[in-house]
C-alpha cells in the first residue's frame, strides 16, 4: 500500500527543478503531496513523516529564493522521527566552488533537528572543487542533477535514485 504521508517540497526559480520534480514523480509513481515551498507553513511539516526536498543552488552557494525566505522557519522545525531525502540542482562548471551547496545547507538542519537523511548519492561523474552538498569524501547528501551541463544523464540518474529510495517511501 502506498504511504500517503509523503510530501515532495521544492522551490524553483527558472523552472528546471520543477521539470525534474515531474520526472521524479513520474518515476516514483506513488501517492504524494507536491508542494511549492513558497506556499508552505512550518506546521504543515507535522503531516508528513517522509519528505522529499528539491532545491537548486543560486548566487554562489545560496538557497533558491523561496527556500531562502523559508529558511528561518525551516531551522525551527523538529525533524524527530522524520525521514528526509534531497535532490539538488546545480551547475558544476559555472559554480565549481559552490556546487549544489543548497542540499548541504538544508540537510544539515534536518540532521541537527533530529531527522534522518536518506538517499545519499555518489559524487563520481561530477567535476567541481567544493560543495557543501557533500556529506563525506564520496557521497552527496542527495541526488545531484546538473541540467546545465549533463542533461543527457538526468534520466538515468533519476531512475537509479528512485530505485534506491522507493522502498523507504512505500509500506511494503
Ligand atoms: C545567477 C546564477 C547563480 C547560480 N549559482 C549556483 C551556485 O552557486 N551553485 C550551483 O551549483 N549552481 C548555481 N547555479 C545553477 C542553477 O542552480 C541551475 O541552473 C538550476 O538548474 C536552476 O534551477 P531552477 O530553474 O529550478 O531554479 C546558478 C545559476 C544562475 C543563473
Amino acid at each position: 500500500m502506498n504511504n500517503i504521508k509523503t510530501a515532495l517540497i521544492y522551490g524553483s526559480d527558472t523552472g528546471i527543478t520543477e521539470l525534474v520534480v515531474s520526472l521524479i514523480t513520474k518515476e516514483l509513481a506513488i501517492e504524494l503531496d507536491i508542494i511549492e515551498v513558497f506556499t508552505i507553513k512550518p506546521e504543515d511539516f507535522d503531516r508528513y513523516d517522509k519528505i522529499i526536498i528539491g532545491v537548486p543552488t543560486w548566487y554562489d552557494g545560496d538557497l533558491q529564493s523561496d527556500w531562502e525566505d523559508f529558511f528561518p522557519d525551516f531551522k525551527k522545525i523538529d525533524f524527530t522521527g522524520k525521514e528526509v531525502c534531497f535532490f539538488g540542482l546545480g551547475d558544476q562548471y559555472g559554480y565549481p566552488d559552490n556546487f549544489v551547496d543548497g542540499i548541504g545547507i538544508l540537510a544539515k538542519v534536518v540532521l541537527e533537528n533530529g531527522g534522518e537523511v536518506f538517499g545519499h548519492w555518489p559524487n563520481k561523474g561530477y567535476e567541481f572543487n567544493e560543495s557543501l552538498g557533500l556529506m563525506n569524501d564520496d557521497l552527496f547528501y542527495g541526488l545531484v542533477i546538473d541540467e546545465d551541463n549533463q542533461q543527457d544523464q538526468t534520466d538515468q540518474r533519476i531512475k537509479k535514485w528512485v530505485k534506491q529510495i522507493k522502498n523507504k517511501l512505500i509500506d511494503l
